[in-house]
């Protein structure tokens, strides 16, 4: 199986992110290190560990990573996903503890310990555990097999600022600073992920699942929809985070270019924007697989078959 580390900010669409990673046998998920970013880094650690409590898999650590990004002063998107991140579903508090060692810490050292190139980091909040340890650790970079984020749009605008995609604009530093690493990256903006709507169709499908896992998603799905779709108007609520672990299973899911992303970090009206050179007119070189374009009936199909298998 693909070693595999989450580092996260649960999230609905976090929740259903790691659910299909944890349902799949071709990914062995190592940890879940968890970030401020959708609610506070104490409120993700929380919602991971309920996550696997709920998907029985307690044997995997959760790591605590930072509390505020960079550059400035913690935004949210509890407007989305809730107060307590994963609203809808009745979960209880949960037991199992998080783990002492900090996540930027624990990120240094796995990556370390991994035979090299065996590790796929997988991002799917604000990236300042995976910049703050490159800072501490530049030797890391080079010993992933790649890091694969939810991050970033180009043609899509943004949808936190005009012009910024959440977990850039959380972040802009952290990202600018990955994006400069030259570690192998592929990302997933909200031009794909926009593209992965949750229709009534599709939930149906979700909601005919027997597993508490499938419910639970089912529930959150419900709950931060109603946000998105008076926000966007459309057919259903898109779904961002498990595009990522979708592409991990089946990168024909999705259609990219390798080109320059840059972030814009000083002008208020674009900051945490993804500057996209798509067509190729500057000298920077590549570092990032940016997706345009999704199967989005594959994508439910795989998702579907693989919560099915969860408890
Ligand atoms: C991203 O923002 C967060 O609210 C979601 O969990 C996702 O990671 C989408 O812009
Ligand atoms: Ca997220």
């Amino acid at each position: 199986a693909h070693r595999i580390i989450i580092d996260t900010d649960p999230g609905v669409d976090d929740a259903v992110a790691i659910m299909l990673a944890l349902a799949s046998d071709r990914l062995k998920v190592e940890a879940l290190v968890t970030v401020a970013g959708n609610v506070t880094v104490e409120q993700t650690a929380r919602n991971a560990c309920r996550i696997l409590e709920l998907a029985q898999r307690t044997d995997i650590p959760v790591h605590a990573g930072c509390a505020r990004p960079i550059g400035h002063t913690r935004v949210s998107a509890s407007h989305v996903h809730g107060v307590t991140g994963m609203d809808g579903p009745d979960l209880p508090d949960p037991t199992m503890p998080v783990q002492p060692r900090h996540g930027v810490d624990y990120l240094i050292d796995a990556i370390r310990d991994a035979p090299q190139h065996s590790l796929h980091l997988v991002m799917l909040g604000p990236m300042t555990n995976l910049a703050m340890a490159l800072i501490k650790a530049p030797d890391i970079a080079t010993r992933l097999r790649g890091v694969v984020a939810m991050g970033g749009a180009r043609c899509e605008g943004g949808n936190i600022t005009p012009s910024a995609e959440f977990n850039f604009y959380a972040d802009p530093e952290a990202a600018d600073i990955v994006l400069r690493s030259g570690i192998a990256l592929t990302l997933l903006p909200l031009d794909v992920t926009h593209q992965c709507l949750t229709t009534p169709a599709r939930l149906a499908r979700l909601r005919a699942l027997p597993g508490r896992c499938a419910s639970a998603v089912v529930a959150m799905l419900e709950a931060s929809g109603r946000f998105d779709l008076n926000k966007y108007g459309w057919a259903g609520a898109p779904l961002h985070d498990p595009c990522t672990v979708a592409w991990l299973l089946q990168p024909d899911l999705f259609a990219g270019r390798q080109v320059n992303v840059a972030i814009s970090l000083h002008d208020p009206l674009t900051r945490g924007m993804s500057v996209v050179d798509w067509w190729d007119t500057t000298d920077r070189p590549a570092n990032a697989l940016f997706m345009h374009d999704a199967n989005a009936d594959g994508f439910y199909e795989l998702l579907t078959r693989h919560l099915a298998r969860l408890p």
